[in-house]
């Protein structure tokens, strides 16, 4: 996987939970989430989880969450990749991928069962890194910020690029496989390095640099409705 989780997650595991605090992910990943849900008591399957704050998040608001993950970091969530989850057709009233459906494999396949576990008119919120966006400016800018946190400087910009490149799905691709199944607003662009294992203080100055130019927005956001 992109250098980002076999070394980086093992190093910087204690300085993200110390970013969003404990068991804690960024509040403008959960106001995204939470303002585009349909209001609870709703079923919604959370793909690739992780360590399962956001599905705790939820379960906490009154959702009724199945939580998924191959590769699981805390309770609750099923170690499951998405292509294989059994559960009946159409029984989801919403799904919620965070930065995960650009490392699901294979796309095609799991987008496809996607559309199949959500009911029609089903909502599904994607929150993405979009990887055509992603070039040396933002690397540069990320490895900075990596610096003054302590780690080492043992990737350049180019490097950088080019592994999220070669590891990552590309939002188009993305979008292309859900389209089969989902009717998708337009992306929502918009800041994303200061949580990719920075710190959440550092939104306004990643915003900042978009918005005068000077960094590209790599964040994309996506509200898509199962047809
Ligand atoms: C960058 S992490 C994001 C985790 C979490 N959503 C968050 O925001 O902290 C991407 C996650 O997608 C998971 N993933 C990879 N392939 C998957 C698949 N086929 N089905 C479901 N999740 C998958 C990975 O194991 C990983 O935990």
């Amino acid at each position: 996987m992109l250098l980002g989780r076999s070394r980086l997650s093992r190093e910087t595991t204690a300085a993200s939970r110390a970013a969003y605090g404990a068991g804690v992910i960024a509040a403008d990943v959960r106001a995204f989430v939470r303002a585009n849900l349909p209001p609870p008591p709703a079923r919604v399957l959370e793909v690739g989880a992780g360590e399962g704050d956001l599905a705790e998040a939820l379960r906490i608001a009154g959702y009724d969450v199945v939580a998924i993950d191959p590769e699981p970091r805390g309770d609750g969530v099923r170690a499951v990749a998405l292509h294989e989850l059994d559960e009946p057709a159409g029984s989801f009233d919403a799904a919620v991928a965070v930065v995960s459906l650009h490392h699901v494999e294979p796309l095609e396949a799991s987008c496809a069962r996607l559309a199949e576990l959500v009911r029609p008119g089903a909502t599904l919120l994607v929150d993405e890194l979009d990887v055509g966006m992603y070039d040396e400016r933002a690397a540069a800018w990320w490895l900075q910020q990596r610096g003054a946190l302590g780690a080492g400087p043992d990737h350049t910009p180019e490097t950088m690029v080019a592994d999220v490149r070669r590891h990552l799905h590309p939002l188009q691709r993305i979008a292309e496989a859900l389209a089969r199944g989902f009717e998708a607003g337009p992306p929502l662009r918009g800041p994303y390095l200061y949580r990719w294992y920075l710190n959440e203080s550092l939104r306004p100055a990643e915003e900042d640099l978009i918005a005068r130019g000077a960094l590209p927005a790599v964040g994309a956001r996506v509200v898509a409705r199962r047809r």
